[in-house]
């Protein structure tokens, strides 16, 4: 199972393995500039739906991926439709897309040329953290919002990326041989916390 998969490698920090924990600072960021943050947060849970069907067009013949990833579209995309309500709901509109750093950083290393399986294991893993740092701010949200009706929308989204983050480790697992996706993970947890430590110091708002 995932969660003993992660407990059992020494690198674990936190339940989701992630190296590096968002700065607490952030959660009183999100409440100086909720259109802000719900803007950010719309964009992500679009790129979302986006990814998946990008995997799904780029790999048609990996049937239980298909199957898999079809269902987390729709549900994406009706997160995205969620934000959107919530930004009407408050006379907040819906600003521009910003230039997303972290994901640009995160996808630069990813391996290109190589053989199909191992494109496929580095962009699963590569959605995986993106869920993962996606459901460890939702849950800082979940705890540090002033507002009781935000601490609760943004708790159902973290368990519905930690979910997300779970299928993509799992596709990675029944595709390549297990070990190999270990020390990928491994790989990438540490990048991710390079990527992470950078755009704090250049103080950048990620998502
Ligand atoms: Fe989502
Ligand atoms: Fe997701």
């Amino acid at each position: 199972m995932l969660f003993n998969f992660l407990n059992n490698m020494d690198a674990v920090k936190n339940i989701l393995g992630l190296q590096l924990p968002t700065d607490p600072r952030w959660v009183n960021l999100a409440e100086i500039s909720l259109e802000a943050i719900l803007t950010d947060h719309a964009y992500c849970e679009q790129k979302a739906a986006i990814s998946c069907i990008s995997m799904i067009q780029r790999y048609p013949h990996r049937v239980e991926l298909v199957n898999e990833l079809a269902p987390i579209v729709t549900e994406e995309w009706g997160h995205f439709r969620l934000v959107l309500q919530e930004l009407r709901k408050r006379n907040l509109t819906l600003g521009k897309q910003r230039k997303d750093e972290y994901v640009n950083q995160l996808m630069a290393p990813k391996t290109k040329g190589d053989s199909e399986d191992n494109r496929l294991l580095d962009e699963l893993l590569i959605f995986a953290l993106i869920e993962a740092r996606s459901c460890e701010r939702f849950k800082r949200l979940s705890e540090g919002l002033g507002d009781e009706y935000l601490r609760n929308f943004y708790r159902r989204f973290m368990e519905s990326e930690a979910g997300h983050y779970t299928l993509f480790i799992e596709l990675a697992e029944l595709y390549i041989d297990k070990e190999k996706v270990r020390q990928r993970w491994d790989y990438w947890l540490k990048y991710e916390a390079e990527i992470m430590k950078e755009l704090e110091v250049r103080g950048d708002r990620i998502h």
